[in-house]
């Protein structure tokens, strides 16, 4: 018998009869790539679904149901679906070769747009996300000539082993509340490529003291995300940032904001709300307009270590002219002071109509925004960290609220109760409106949800 409310059932079935043909595709996929996906997040029970298009704020899986996305990509395309004049520069751009294999000509031109808009002195460039935070690691470590780094529970930095750890664990995994536990996020990262990787519980300076005071003369870098989107949407407190900059400063340790995400979220990304200068900072996603774009900025003085002899940093197809002119149109046409602010006003509205309807229907709830984006809790209490989130969200009623919003049409936040959603400089008034009409629909299929336990408050 399962143990699903009789509402939140039906909409499990509903959404099964709706994704048939995933089911055939998953079906030929899985016999060639494991779970059917080539990312593990896209992995989903009991079938990924498949999608074949995307325009403006819409995309369409494989059945031909339409939703209204704000997944977008996991936050790339805050530029929306194929955006017109990105299709126009990319069309010219693979008329004229989309790699040259020696420098582009416009480089320079988005290095500086990036550099004014996101305040850093020089920048390279890569594809990935996960390249980024890579290399930045590297270059902080080649400039200190140190080896440790400090990163935080529930933190993401990309798949590379150095930063493979303390992603997910479940509680008893996460350890000590001030002292997390160094858990692999899988099997398969050595040991040894840990070896220097310390982990620190998100908005605790106490826990980043204690590790920079026993590890402080050998630490050459502290990575965060400014605002952790890894577990939902937990901002640092300004507080929490000024004196991690104290920190650093104290013991001589780079600070790298990973704005992998928050680059897209706010005009100047994160480092515009805190007004606290990291050392470097790592950006991509959002940047390119849905092309493979990532950045590594900095200052000067460390930047100017990477090069022949020097630290390393290659990479074929960097500013390959594709992804280049891609971020040129995104961050001077597209993404514009103006076209964000009206992005974060629809957010606004959406997040107020949100709250409004869980208040009124008595539904636990704490809701989180960050310019564009936002992650509703379902819990009362207040979300810092991994173990906070861990202790007190109720990830049954997340699924609830995806599957039954996902039946009417709209892809409700990125997939995953860990992740939120973005609103796109294409989503419209009719779209905001639509989807808290629908909301406002599941709401009562939640009610029905709240689970009658309790959820483990302590270990
Ligand atoms: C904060 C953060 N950093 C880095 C990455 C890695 O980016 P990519 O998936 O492009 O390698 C991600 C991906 O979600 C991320 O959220």
């Amino acid at each position: 018998m399962s143990v699903l409310p009789p509402q939140t059932r039906a909409e499990v079935e509903k959404f099964l009869g709706r994704t048939s043909k995933s089911k055939e595709i998953f079906e030929k996929t899985v016999k060639y790539i494991p779970y059917g996906v080539n990312s593990n997040y896209r992995a989903w029970e009991p079938y990924p679904i498949y999608f074949s298009r995307g325009s403006g704020s819409r995309i369409w899986d494989v059945d031909g149901n339409e939703y209204i996305d704000y997944n977008l990509a996991f936050g790339v395309l805050v530029a929306g679906h194929n955006h017109p004049r990105l299709v126009e520069v990319v069309s010219e751009r693979i008329k004229n070769g989309v790699i040259l294999g020696f420098e582009y000509e416009n480089v320079y031109k988005l290095a500086e747009v990036i550099s004014k808009r996101f305040n850093v002195d020089m920048v390279r460039f890569q594809t990935t996300g996960l390249e980024s935070t890579h290399h930045a690691i590297r270059i902080a470590r080649g400039y200190t000539g140190k080896n440790k780094i400090i990163k935080f529970l529930g933190h993401y930095h990309g798949s590379h082993d150095y930063v493979l750890v303390a992603t997910k664990p479940n509680l008893y995994a996460a350890g000590h509340y001030k002292y997390p536990s160094k858990k692999p996020s899988g099997p398969g990262i050595p040991g040894t490529a840990l070896e220097d990787t310390l982990v620190a519980q998100f908005n605790d300076l106490e826990s980043v003291e204690y590790l920079a005071e026993k590890y402080g003369d050998d630490i050459a870098a502290v990575i965060l995300e400014p605002v952790a989107m890894n577990i939902g949407l937990v901002p640092a407190t300004k507080d929490f940032m000024k004196g991690l900059r104290k920190i650093c400063d104290d013991y001589g340790i780079i600070l790298i904001f990973d704005e992998v995400k928050t680059s897209g979220k706010l005009f100047g990304g994160a480092e515009e709300y805190y007004g606290i200068k990291p050392d470097m900072k790592t950006m991509a996603k959002a940047i390119a307009g849905g092309y493979p774009l990532s950045v590594i900025g900095g200052k000067k003085e460390i930047m100017e270590e990477v090069g022949p002899g020097k630290i390393p940093h290659a990479g074929t197809f960097n500013s390959n002219p594709l992804s280049i002119d891609a971020g040129l149109v995104t961050l001077t046409e597209v993404l514009t002071k103006e076209a964000m602010d009206r992005s974060i006003k629809f957010n606004m509205e959406l997040t107020k109509a949100v709250d409004d309807v869980l208040s009124d229907e008595g539904i636990p709830h704490n809701i989180k925004t960050f310019g564009n984006s936002g992650t509703i809790f379902f819990t009362d209490e207040e979300i810092m960290n991994w173990h906070d989130f861990l202790r007190h969200n109720h990830i049954g009623l997340w699924w609830a609220y995806f599957i039954s919003m996902m039946n009417r049409g709209v892809v409700p936040t990125a997939p995953g109760y860990d992740e939120q959603w973005t609103v796109s400089v294409q989503h419209t008034e009719e779209d905001i409106e639509y989807t808290i009409e629908k909301f406002k629909e599941i709401a009562p299929i939640l009610k029905e949800d709240i689970p009658k336990m309790k959820i483990i408050e302590a270990f």
